[in-house]
């Protein structure tokens, strides 16, 4: 039997079908949501994402501030405005887009923002609570993809999840988020020797490389009834791909998500919440 599509669009748009309504209900106690973004330099896919991002917030009445900086930027420079935004009370939410130039330092820039106002969860101080189960914000592709999970009624506990992905941004804060709810998580990564066995031993996998020509995740590496979470999108043959062909997989899986379609809209959606959470946030540490 065929497996379910996890459907990225459908679940997102249920997500921010409850984003407009908590939007419309801080507007009524005075508070306008907005996001400021930052994208440094011309790089396509980032500014796509960026303006992705901007349609999104337009979407759900979430106020947005387009910081676009020449490449050439310097370190300082930069740091500069992010403290200004940092103490503008009319801002909720800074996200700088990554990857930054070379001469820009990721650590240096993201641990600037207030963690009040890191709708990344990037900053030291929220990645840490992240692994105490007290964080409010969240790295937004881990935070879509446990809703993916939810949606489906998908559980976790007990469950062995192999995790293809170590950074900051998605296989890290997946880590903590699966193992607080009980999953036993193995993560993988390109120094990991026996990637094919790890992925046979799992109920559910998480793919996240975005480099066809290093991996591809094929049906024979996954258990009958998997489930199967492609992170990944990269440009494959002129085509958009993740590290999965979803119509083979699926013949496989018990679920699995499409690329495009699957966990990009819900990075979106949570950025979203993030934001929303934020300007919460923000607004309690003024009263
Ligand atoms: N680049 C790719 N994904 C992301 C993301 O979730 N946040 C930021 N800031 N940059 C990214």
């Amino acid at each position: 039997m065929v497996g379910i599509k996890i459907d990225g669009k459908e679940i997102a748009q249920s997500v921010k079908d409850r984003i407009r309504k908590a939007v419309d209900e801080l507007k009524k106690q005075g508070i306008i949501p907005c996001l400021a973004t930052i994208l440094v330099g011309d790089n396509q896919a980032s500014a796509t994402y960026v303006k992705n991002k901007h349609i999104a917030c337009e979407e759900v009445g979430i106020l947005t501030k387009d910081f676009k900086l020449a490449s050439d930027i310097t370190q300082s420079e930069l740091n500069k405005i992010i403290l200004e935004l940092n103490n503008d009370k009319t801002i909720h939410g800074i996200l700088v887009q990554l990857p930054l130039p070379n001469q820009l330092d990721e650590f240096a820039t993201t641990s600037r923002i207030s963690p009040l106002k890191d709708v990344d969860g990037l900053t030291p101080h929220n990645v840490g609570l992240l692994a105490m189960k007290k964080a409010a914000l969240i790295a937004c592709t881990p935070l879509g993809v446990m809703e993916m999970f939810d949606y489906h009624d998908i559980e976790l506990q007990g469950k062995t999840v192999v995790l293809i992905n170590r950074s900051s941004l998605v296989g890290k804060p997946l880590y903590h988020l699966l193992l607080a709810r009980d999953a036993t998580v193995i993560t993988c990564h390109s120094k990991t020797k026996n990637i094919k066995e790890m992925c046979q031993l799992a109920d559910i996998i998480i793919t996240a490389v975005g480099d066809r020509s290093k991996f591809t995740l094929t049906p024979d590496m996954i258990k009958k009834d998997a489930v199967v979470i492609d992170v990944a999108i990269s440009k494959y043959n002129e085509k958009l791909v993740g590290d999965a062909d979803y119509e083979q997989i699926i013949q496989k899986a018990a679920y699995a998500t499409p690329v495009p379609g699957g966990v990009g809209p819900m990075t979106v959606a949570m950025l979203l919440k993030n934001t929303i959470t934020a300007a919460s946030l923000n607004s309690q540490n003024e009263r």
